[in-house]
């Protein structure tokens, strides 16, 4: 009777982690995926919105130049799939699967909650 609830216990103990390390919301997966897609995060180049980030300015040939990675966020899901799916002058490519495209853009576009397509 003891060990048996000794067992009881400890399988309890077990489920409450797993569950505690498996839950993670749509969003919060979301926003990980933006920071850390298998690569450098979009927010270094994007900034944390999308909404574009001065990162650098330059001089080439005695003219000032500029590295601005653009706004990201005012694309519509169309564009921004293209543009995924292509070079990008600047920019590491990403392999990424089509959900994560998806997702990428629903982080961009909170007002649009997870149902956008
Ligand atoms: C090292 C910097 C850098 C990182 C990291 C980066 N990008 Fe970019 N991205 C750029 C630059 C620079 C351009 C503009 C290329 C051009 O003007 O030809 C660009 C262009 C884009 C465009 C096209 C914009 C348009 O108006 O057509 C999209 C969409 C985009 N990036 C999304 C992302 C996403 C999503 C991530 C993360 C998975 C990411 N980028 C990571 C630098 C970066």
């Amino acid at each position: 009777m003891k060990s048996l609830s000794a067992f009881t216990l400890l399988f309890i103990f077990l489920n409450f982690l797993n569950a505690d390390v498996s839950f993670i919301t749509e969003s919060e997966y979301a926003s990980q995926l933006y920071h850390s897609p298998r690569g450098i995060g979009c927010f270094k180049c994007h900034g944390e919105k999308g909404e574009g980030k001065l990162i650098a300015t330059y001089k080439d040939k005695g003219e000032k130049k500029y590295f601005s990675p653009p706004a990201i966020n005012e694309l519509d899901y169309k564009s921004f799939d293209a543009a995924m799916k292509k070079r990008q002058k600047g920019m590491p490519r990403y392999f990424l699967t089509q959900q994560e495209i998806k997702t990428l853009y629903v982080y961009l576009h909170p007002e649009e909650g997870i149902n956008a397509n």
